[in-house]
């Protein structure tokens, strides 16, 4: 079976025991999608939170399909866009993060590269995706204009939600290959944190985002585009854990998404080339030194009903009986122009959209 999942899958199970009873528990028919999307663009715009705006505040790194653009319509995103970054070429929704920057003793940023994710060979960088669903017929697939986004970019302190039901964590690799990569997302108690890792991490960094489980059954986005969904009524749900019940106010249970992104930090591990005062030098592209305020946005795009049928069909990691999938060759080639012409990849002296004070720039 696919190894990997299958060890997050029996880890998640492991550490979190079905919660209420009633069946459904991952083990007994729940699907679990695990895909890769490579990049798409890394740009200074924001669909979501700030469409029309170019540049928008801060870069992100996107993955998905090629309809991504400074404003997106509510519309069927899947029926505008022509190619996806994702191994399921079903799938032309669009995923965003913030990007990391390491800060060099001069003071000046570059932009950490991302990297294939552990059984995501071939993949140009950028994200990987889960779905994970209870059971069959237990979760309503989003809908054609769908939006939703996770985290706090203002958020400079830990959430107080305890490790393993925070929806935004880093694990930090010990070296090559992904060592150390042992719990599921958020549960190891050594190499995970909810702030960035303090320590050099020479294997890599990844970010998970979680996005909450439950929705209000009518609005494809809200204001904030948080209120429209929900987390269970015992709060916030682990990585996989989807069988808690779902709000009065949000009575539609949503596959559970879940983001990783792994930042190549292998080149930006040696100590000496670290603050001399001891602080760790990553910072957001927000211009957040913590990593609390790691965020990220979706906008669903999946063809007609093949997001429903993944999810009914108990489907595992990337690959689904009935759905179809396209090789890294392919996927690697869909990408977007970038729209803000500025430096994304050298060493700059401030982080785009800040001066070289820290504070925001032509807002
Ligand atoms: C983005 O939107 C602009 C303005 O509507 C349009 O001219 C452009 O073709 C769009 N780009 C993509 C990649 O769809
Ligand atoms: C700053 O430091 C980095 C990392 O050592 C180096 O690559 C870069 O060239 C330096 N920039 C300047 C302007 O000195």
């Amino acid at each position: 079976m696919y190894a990997l999942a299958l060890l997050a899958l029996t880890a998640a199970a492991h550490a979190a025991p079905q919660r209420g009873g009633g069946g459904g528990g991952m083990l007994g028919g729940g699907a679990m999608l695990r895909f890769g999307c490579a990049q798409t663009v890394i740009d200074r715009i924001d669909p979501l939170v700030d469409p029309g705006k170019v540049p928008s505040p801060h870069v992100h790194q996107v993955v998905g399909g090629n309809a991504f653009n400074a404003s997106m319509p509510v519309a069927d995103i899947a029926g505008l866009a022509t190619c996806t970054s994702c191994q399921f070429d079903e799938d032309l929704s669009n995923y965003w993060t913030a990007a990391i920057y390491f800060k060099a003793q001069n003071g000046t940023y570059k932009r950490i590269e991302t990297m294939a994710n552990q059984q995501v060979n071939g993949a140009n960088g950028g994200i990987t995706v889960y779905y994970t669903s209870p059971g069959a017929k237990q979760v309503t697939a989003f809908k054609p204009g769908f939006r939703m986004f996770s985290g706090d970019p203002n958020r400079r302190t830990p959430s107080g939600l305890g490790m393993k039901a925070t929806q935004s964590c880093y694990r930090c690799f010990t070296g090559p290959n992904f060592q150390g990569n042992t719990y599921s997302p958020c549960f190891d108690p050594k190499l995970d944190t909810e702030g960035f890792p303090t320590t050099p991490c020479p294997g890599g960094i990844r970010s998970s985002v979680i996005f909450p489980l439950c929705w209000d059954g009518k609005n494809l986005d809200s204001p904030n585009h948080v209120d429209h969904v929900a987390h269970p009524v015992g709060g916030p749900a682990s990585f996989a854990v989807t069988n808690g019940k779902c709000p009065a106010t949000h009575p539609v249970k949503i596959p559970q998404v879940h983001l990783e992104i792994v930042w190549d930090t292998s080149k930006y591990s040696n100590k000496a080339d670290w603050p001399a005062d001891g602080s760790q030098p990553l910072v957001l592209s927000n211009g957040d030194t913590t990593g609390y305020g790691q965020h990220g946005d979706y906008v669903f795009g999946w063809k007609d009903d093949t997001l429903q049928r993944a999810m009914d069909n108990a489907c595992f990691g990337p690959t689904c009986k009935g759905l179809s999938t396209q090789g890294f060759p392919v996927a690697n080639k869909c990408t977007v122009n970038k729209m803000v012409k500025e430096d994304h990849d050298g060493w700059v002296k401030s982080l785009p959209g800040y001066d070289t004070m820290g504070s925001m720039t032509g807002m």
